[in-house]
């Protein structure tokens, strides 16, 4: 990833919170409306989750791993068309970062300090580039503490898995798929909070949004009108 020296710097806002709380699809639209670009941090994570299951290399092992092993990875982003794009060896990587297997492993790469810093770079490069959206568990605590905006997006569990699920096409999720949804989350959170690196933490200087009753439309629109102020900067 290379970035121009003659790009204008602008606005950076992030927006972190549990799983499920709407984080990338509020991001990503808020992004699109401020004709901003959007990180979505945890497809990095992702990324290198499911590289490493491609490659076969065991969970035993991946505590092993050290900075040249991620060099060679082969995971990389690109910055074409004003959006950012993961890629394993060249290949932009959609829906298989998406997959049950890198779900239930992500949160132990990101668990990594090695793996967390390797990230730590790109991410940070790709901030420099401003007029940003980022999107994570740890973006305004740790990645960019000198966002202009930052957004911490709460709701309750129920409300978590019910959307969760919704996103995954189960049209009108059963009161007990709601309850084995709302565990696999709650297992998540637990995991990205108890870690040592870079845990799931409300940033301090972050507004707080409960959106368990707001919907989709109501969330978008009441952070754009924090954000307003910001575009003119
Ligand atoms: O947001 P998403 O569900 O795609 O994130 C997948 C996983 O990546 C999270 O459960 C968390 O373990 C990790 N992650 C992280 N820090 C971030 C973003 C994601 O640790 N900034």
């Amino acid at each position: 990833m290379s970035v121009d020296s003659d790009i204008v710097c602008g606005p950076i806002i992030t927006i972190d919170g549990p799983a499920g709380s709407g984080k990338t699809t509020t991001a990503k639209e808020l992004a699109s409306r401020l004709s901003f670009r959007h990180l979505d941090s945890g497809a990095l994570y992702r990324a290198i989750t499911y590289a490493l299951v491609k490659e076969g290399i065991p969970p035993e092992r991946w505590i092993s791993l050290v900075d040249t092993d991620l060099d060679n990875i082969g995971v990389n982003v690109s910055l074409e068309d004003a959006k950012i794009g993961i890629c394993l060896n060249g290949e932009p990587l959609f829906s298989e970062l998406r997959t049950t297997e890198v779900t239930e492993c992500v949160p132990v790469v990101a668990s990594l300090k090695v793996v967390r810093e390797w990230l730590l770079g790109i991410q940070r490069k790709i901030g420099m580039l401003g007029n940003l959206v980022a999107d994570g568990r740890d973006m305004g605590a740790v990645v960019f503490p000198e966002a202009d905006l930052k957004i911490f997006l709460v709701a309750d569990l129920e409300a978590r898995a019910r959307r969760r699920l919704l996103q995954n096409f189960v049209v009108s999720p059963s009161p007990e798929e709601i309850m084995t949804e709302a565990k696999i989350i709650k297992n998540r959170d637990f995991t990205d909070t108890a870690r040592e690196f870079s845990p799931l933490r409300r940033p301090k200087d972050s507004f707080e949004l409960d959106t368990t009753s707001l919907s989709f439309e109501e969330q978008v629109s009441l952070i754009l009108s924090m954000a307003e102020d910001l575009t003119t900067i």
